[in-house]
């Protein structure tokens, strides 16, 4: 065996037949090369109140125990772990099985009349190697995962400072200058009206429009309706302006949940989703409605936005070239998915897109039955 020199190796195997696990058992001990630590697990019951309190290296599942069959204790231990290293066992060759067993995640499978020791070896070196690179790239995920997190929040405060500024710099500096036009629109007599007053109108009616310019970059970048008065408002009145800004599209919004019913960290990801989501329909949909709703039942939040435009095919923009990807989408999910969140969207060429995120109330991971 290649494994690291006296690496050692604990083993499970579950098997409910005792003539077999002797026989495994006889064959394991002709492996050599690394110290093998095997343990028995004679049903479904067994092996999952040992796994509770070990973890092993490499499992060994037969497939046929008792009410249970191997690949139920493959997804029952999945759910505990993100991988799982099992081989199959089976004692009828069966391709079936095999091909099943292979796209749940199982590392191997093996039948048990032609096991030996040169198999078994081989199986598990593979194995192990196998599940030193799953766990790399769990471990690699977790990180990426991480940076990402790391990046939206700075992002988020970066936005949040330069409103900030905007609103105090830029938009307190345009109101002083609107209000000195307007005194000295005031002071000047009525002949000198004549002459620069139409200027001066005109200036007070840009600065008028600068300003309201920078609120509305402001507000983008961070409402301050969110820090103050909450989600519900914030969806409200940025459905509201949306209306202002395309009167030929009509919004309704439904929003079925209590302020404080909204977990204070999903409020910031919720305004994104909503903001990008309402942008593309303007962009793209030529949609006549558009209905957003924000609801809580008992399984979770749920984020919900459809318009009757012209639709897409998603499996299209995969194929885009990379210059032409936007950031939208696959912004949406993963804000969605971070906040460990579902996130999905639905769109035909004429159907309309729906755009749908949910959260699940609880901490263990719940799929909804219509698989968002
Ligand atoms: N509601 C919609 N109706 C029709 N097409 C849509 C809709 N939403 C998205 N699309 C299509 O999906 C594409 C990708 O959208 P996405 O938001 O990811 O990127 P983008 O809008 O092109 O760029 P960005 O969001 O980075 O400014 C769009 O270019 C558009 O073709
Ligand atoms: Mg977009």
């Amino acid at each position: 065996m290649l494994l690291e020199n006296n690496q050692s190796v604990r083993i499970l195997l579950v098997e409910d037949d005792e003539d077999d696990y002797v026989i495994f058992r006889d064959i394991l001990s002709r492996v050599t090369g690394c110290r093998v630590f095997l343990e028995w697990a004679p049903g479904y019951g067994q092996a999952l109140e040992k796994v509770k309190q070990t973890r092993y290296d490499v499992y060994f599942v037969d497939y046929r125990l008792g009410d249970h069959n191997g690949l139920d204790l493959l997804k029952a231990l999945q759910l505990q772990d993100l991988y799982i290293p099992i081989i199959i066992l089976t004692g009828h060759g069966d391709y079936e099985i095999d091909i099943q067993a292979m796209k749940e995640g199982a590392a191997d499978f093996l039948e048990k009349e032609f096991l030996n020791s040169s198999l078994l070896d081989r199986s598990i070196r593979y194995t192990m190697e196998r599940s030193k690179a799953m766990k790399e790239l769990s471990e690699s995920r977790q990180q990426l995962r991480l940076l990402s997190t790391r990046l939206l929040e700075a992002q988020e405060n970066e936005r949040k400072v330069v409103a900030q500024e905007l609103h105090d710099s830029i938009g307190s500096s345009l109101g002083a200058i609107k209000y000195t036009l307007e005194q000295k629109a005031v002071e000047m007599d009525n002949e000198a009206q004549e002459d620069g007053g139409i200027l001066l109108d005109r200036a007070i009616s840009m600065v008028r429009s600068t300003m309201e310019e920078v609120r509305r970059i402001s507000t983008n970048l961070r409402p301050p309706l969110l820090d103050n008065l909450g989600i519900l408002t914030t969806i409200r009145a940025h459905c509201r302006e949306f209306q202002e800004v395309y009167p030929d599209i009509r919004i309704n919004s439904q929003l079925d949940v209590q302020e404080e019913d909204v977990p204070e960290g999903l409020k910031i990801v919720i305004f994104r989703i909503l903001q990008e989501a309402l942008n593309n329909a303007a962009k793209y949909s030529k949609a006549k409605d558009v209905h957003v709703s924000l609801e809580k039942t008992e399984a979770g939040f749920e984020f919900y936005l459809e318009d009757d435009g012209s639709g897409f095919d998603p499996e299209d923009l995969s194929l885009r070239p990379i210059e032409k990807h936007g950031m939208g989408i696959s912004g949406m999910r993963e804000r969605v998915e971070l906040s460990n969140g579902f996130f999905k969207i639905i769109s035909k060429k004429g159907n309309g897109t729906i755009i749908r995120a949910f959260w699940p109330i609880c901490s263990q991971v719940f799929i909804p039955n219509d698989s968002l």
